[in-house]
């Protein structure tokens, strides 16, 4: 190792998915339902909201805390949905550094925190950064949050209970009774509960629920990467009680210092956007792949996000993802997102062709009638 590497860089792996994504540059005209992004652009007038910005001159750095409009915006919206009394808002670079703001602000090294396996790739490299210990918490077959096992995985060094509902990498939604019950237990126990809602608007059955509606105390992150498809423009933000919120920016300012001015000022026009289409159409896909492979594959059927995560036939979910990949099908090998080799991920963010592509191979692999 390089001399001068630091040891906290040695702690965890660079991002297995990339590993995928290069075997995926050799194939010519593959299916790829590997992308943790929607596949519809940027709405047209989001996008002009950008141009204009930059073309009026707002290219400088915003506050640390972001523009007073879209943060009033945000705030307005959080205060619609909850009455708590210490609420503050920021917007952040990306949940992403939403994120990594959260753990630096509260983990300290030796400090414990829990989320489900399976989890989303951050979430370990992200705590063991600052130090700390990730405790992942087994949730197969169902990927269930089950407070009784949370309840379990909590010692004297706990710091944190990070939650994800919709979850990356299976889709799946917490009832409203588990995100209560977890949210009491944070709550008795005095740990911090940090939620990652990041795809709280891909929401297929009923309406979104947030952990924040039964704990005050609740960090929410959440942002526009993915509903409006800005996975590029690095906008997200942070609601919480307000000494944290400080805490967080304070970091902020050291650091990223600002989500970018002109797509701060497009993620105001976002606000204005209705994506009830695209959920819509989502929903729909959502209900394609579940029906086209619930006969062939163990699926948990997914409630959000844009996600499947079923089980492999056969031993290892690395080994199923080369053979598909060999059929020029790309997918994610669920070992990248979980101390399990089970299962691999289906993004359904894709178009219908190329769903319908995904699920003949998907079917002649499990040797069923395509
Ligand atoms: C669960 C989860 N949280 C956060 C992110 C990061 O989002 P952003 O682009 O806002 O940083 C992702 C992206 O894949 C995600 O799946």
């Amino acid at each position: 190792m390089h001399p001068w590497i630091a040891d906290r860089t040695t702690t965890f792996d660079s991002s297995g998915i990339r590993k995928v994504f290069d075997l995926a540059a050799k194939l010519k005209d593959p299916v790829n339902l590997s992308i943790g992004q929607p596949d519809f652009d940027v709405p047209d007038s989001i996008k002009e909201a950008a141009i204009e910005a930059i073309r009026d001159g707002k290219n400088a750095y915003s506050p640390t805390q972001g523009i007073a409009e879209l943060r009033e915006a945000i705030r307005q919206e959080v205060a619609a949905k909850y009455s708590h009394e210490d609420r503050d808002v920021f917007v952040s670079s990306g949940t992403s550094g939403g994120l990594m703001l959260a753990m630096l602000s509260m983990v300290n090294p030796g400090d414990e925190v829990i989320f489900l396996d399976p989890f989303f790739v951050m979430y370990p490299a992200l705590v063991r950064m600052c130090g700390g210990v990730p405790v992942p918490v087994d949730s197969y077959p169902d990927f269930d949050l089950d407070v009784e096992k949370i309840a379990a995985a909590i010692t004297p060094r706990t710091k944190m209970i990070l939650l994800n509902s919709p979850a990356n990498p299976t889709g799946v939604t917490a009832s409203e009774a588990e995100l209560k019950a977890v949210a009491a237990l944070a709550a008795d126990k005095k740990i911090a509960l940090l939620s990652d809602e990041i795809y709280s608007r891909f929401f297929y059955d009923g309406d979104f629920v947030s952990p924040a509606s039964f704990n005050d105390q609740t960090i929410v992150i959440d942002g526009f990467s993915k509903s409006h498809a800005m996975t590029g423009w690095r906008v997200g933000y942070v609601h919480g009680p307000s000494e944290i919120v400080r805490t967080m920016l304070k970091i902020q300012q050291y650091s990223f210092v600002c989500a970018p001015q002109p797509a701060q000022w497009g993620a105001l026009r976002a606000m204005e956007v209705s994506l009830r289409g695209h959920m819509d159409d989502y929903r729909r896909k959502r209900d394609f792949i579940v029906e086209s492979l619930s006969d062939c594959y163990e699926i948990a059927r997914p409630g959000g996000a844009f996600y499947v995560f079923p089980k492999a036939p056969g031993d290892s979910g690395a080994a199923f993802v080369e053979r598909a990949i060999g059929q020029g099908l790309l997918i994610i090998p669920g070992n990248i997102f979980s101390s399990r080799d089970t299962h691999f991920r289906i993004s359904f963010a894709a178009s219908d062709d190329q769903l319908r592509r995904g699920v003949e191979i998907l079917r002649s692999l499990a040797g069923a009638s395509v």
